[in-house]
């Protein structure tokens, strides 16, 4: 209960942070962030990559997810379940996107279900923060924790987050699954214990 606490406060703090920044340095730093993936040696032999559309103020992945599609990687993105694991399905381009639950944009593809995520070569996961351990402070569905469960050992995961959000130590459970490496837009790639 204590942890449940603690991350709780913690997504409320990053989320007020995240509010509070300017409009131009969110985009700035999405701009580093899909420069700094695009620019990661597994990332440019991937034939397939999972990854996310970003909502709200996430740093935005849609630059991303085109440059990706451009290049002729196979993409991946999710789709929420009512049980709040995750589906995947193809993306197809910025115009094979539709409104999901809680204002997500998700692909339009059939759905190839929950361990078509086992079948990328890296996956792009969200992140409120990570810490240098690679433990992951989602929104709370723990629909990750789930995914990622499903990812094999020698796969890149990589969290991509805001300069200041990779952090010393964040509060872990044991269901929580950690990630191999962070994305900062100033750091770049950082690979994690
Ligand atoms: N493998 C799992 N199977 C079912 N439910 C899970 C699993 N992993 C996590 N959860 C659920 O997700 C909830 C939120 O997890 P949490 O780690 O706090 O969220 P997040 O990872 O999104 O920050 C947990 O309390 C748990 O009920
Ligand atoms: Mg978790």
């Amino acid at each position: 209960m204590q942890h449940t606490a603690a991350k709780s406060d913690l997504r409320v703090a990053t989320l007020a942070r995240r509010s509070a920044m300017d409009p131009g340095a969110r985009a700035a730093a999405a701009r580093s962030l899909r420069d700094a993936v695009l620019a990661v040696p597994e990332l440019e032999m991937a034939g397939t990559v999972a990854a996310y559309v970003s909502i709200g103020t996430e740093p935005d992945t849609r630059g991303l997810l085109l440059a990706l599609w451009k290049r002729g990687t196979y993409v991946l993105l999710p789709r929420l379940r009512p049980d709040n694991d995750l589906d995947w399905a193809s993306y197809e381009g910025p115009d094979s996107l539709v409104p999901g639950p809680h204002g997500l944009l998700e692909p339009s593809e059939p759905p190839r279900g929950p361990d078509a995520v086992s079948s990328a070569d890296v996956v792009l996961v969200p992140a409120l923060a990570v810490d240098r351990r690679g433990t992951r402070l989602g929104r709370g569905g723990g629909s990750y924790d789930r995914a990622l469960a499903r990812v094999g050992p020698a796969i890149l995961t990589a969290a991509l987050v805001y300069d200041g959000e990779l952090v010393d130590a964040l509060p872990a459970e044991p269901h929580d699954r950690h990630v191999r490496a962070a994305v900062t837009p100033s750091e770049g790639l950082v690979r994690l214990a």
